[in-house]
């Protein structure tokens, strides 16, 4: 049941100090989970950090500590608690049992996961989040929670799992993230007959941490107008638009995908696999980062590993470092131009290095994709799908010796085929 959804909650932020990890670093990831609660529709009204050498097995903070927060959140008349790490499923029981039913406990990944469940729009996606948030809900459920859903609703509780009664039959769960996964399975199988077809182009991705400006730049390059938000995760679904001022002989692709965050929930990061899947055939990657934050190292780290969990860290790209127009500092702009040396540093907004960047975009078209020319023996005639799928047959002549084809393609599929024939 969806209750309150609209109206702003307020909100009580916790960070754990743990050893290994210092008050700089957990001030700067509070700071971003203030950003996600807003986007999640509250307002922080307090946070408490404390110093731990490690987490409290039955409470992750001491029990003591738990009933004071808890206390001083109810003073302020404040309904929701989110703690900064992730809590188990028991520990998050616990806390709940000492909040009792006025107030929600939620760790990062439950308000993640609820600002998933807010943006998601195609079927694709809701399908994806709702499945994430029950395989994340159901080791939690208890009486308490469910009570707080059916009275409460808003943050941390739009899974729906409270609606048919589900609360008392864990079964029912799992059945509905069954049904999930076999919808899931279909919607991707539709999916790839779809790609296929877009096979005979060039195709590009934005990846980037969150809120880094890919959908600006997506609209600035294209005539796209896909929802440009100061908000986390503004984009959940992937839009494909063609980039017209590039002219290199074949439609190039631009798309636009989710933003990634430090520690992606685990059950978002499998659920969306197959939306990030349709960047893993891409030619090009726009890597986008806000340079104008003081966290972009991290950010940068971030997506590469997201990369490296999808097998495609070494992926032709290129660095964007984007929001130029922000930085007011010229030594940090310096700073980042000789560590970067690379990069295309633009502005979206301001319109600064956009015709560069196409420049360059152009540029590592031509040479990633070539003109080749392949023979095959009548032997090999089954190699021809491969060939029509990854690439643009440009003639094609049999004689008796066999097939003789020049075509069009991306290097990498090139040296693909070229690998096969040569077998
Ligand atoms: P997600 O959907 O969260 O992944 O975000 P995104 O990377 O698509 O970012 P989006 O384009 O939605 O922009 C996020 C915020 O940054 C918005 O408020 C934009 O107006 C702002 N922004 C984007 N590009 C620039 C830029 O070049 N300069 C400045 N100053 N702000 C920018």
């Amino acid at each position: 049941m969806q209750k309150n959804n609209d109206k702003r909650e307020k909100a009580f932020l916790v960070g754990v100090i743990l050893k290994g990890s210092s008050r700089v670093q957990i001030e700067e990831q509070l700071e971003e989970l203030k950003f996600l609660a807003a986007t999640a529709g509250a307002d922080i009204i307090g946070k408490f950090t404390q110093n731990r050498s490690r987490p409290d097995p039955a409470t992750f903070i001491g029990k003591g500590k738990a009933e004071t927060i808890i206390n001083q959140a109810s003073e302020l008349d404040c309904n929701l608690i989110i703690f900064n790490d992730d809590i188990s499923p028991t520990q998050i029981k616990n806390l709940q049992k000492i909040a009792g039913e006025t107030t929600k406990v939620i760790d990062r990944t439950g308000l993640i996961l609820d600002i998933f469940t807010k943006h998601a729009k195609t079927k694709e996606a809701k399908t994806q989040v709702q499945l994430a948030q029950l395989e994340y809900f159901l080791p939690r459920l208890t009486r308490i929670w469910t009570h707080l859903e059916r009275q409460m609703g808003g943050i941390g509780t739009r899974a729906g799992a409270g609606e048919t009664q589900i609360e008392i039959d864990r079964r029912l769960i799992r059945n509905q993230i069954a049904k999930l996964k076999r919808e899931l399975t279909a919607i991707d199988k539709q999916r790839k007959v779809q790609n296929h077809r877009r096979v005979n182009a060039f195709r590009i991705a934005l990846v980037g941490y969150t809120n880094a400006g890919k959908s600006t730049l997506m609209n600035a390059l294209t005539d796209a107008d896909v929802l440009v938000q100061d908000q986390l995760f503004a984009t959940l679904d992937t839009t494909t638009r063609k980039l017209e001022n590039i002219e290199v002989g074949i439609p190039v692709l631009l798309s636009d995908t989710v933003g990634f965050i430090r520690n992606l929930p685990h059950n978002l990061i499998a659920s969306f696999r197959s939306t990030l899947g349709e960047i893993r055939d891409v030619d090009l990657l726009l890597k986008v980062f806000d340079a104008s934050s003081d966290n972009i190292h991290e950010h940068i780290d971030t997506v590469e590993e997201v990369l490296k969990e999808m097998d495609m860290p070494n992926k032709t790209n290129i660095i964007v470092l984007n929001k130029i127009d922000a930085i007011t500092d010229p030594q940090q702009l310096s700073g980042l131009k000789t560590r970067f040396k690379e990069a295309s540093f633009i502005s979206s907004l301001k319109n600064i290095g956009l015709k560069e960047l196409s420049d360059r975009i152009e540029k590592t078209i031509t040479s990633e994709f070539q003109k080749d020319v392949f023979h095959l023996s009548f032997k090999q005639t089954k190699l021809l799908d491969t060939i029509y799928t990854l690439t643009r047959v440009l003639k094609k002549k049999s004689d008796y010796n066999g097939i003789r084809l020049e075509v069009e393609g991306n290097r990498e599929s090139l040296d693909k085929i070229r690998q096969i024939i040569e077998k």
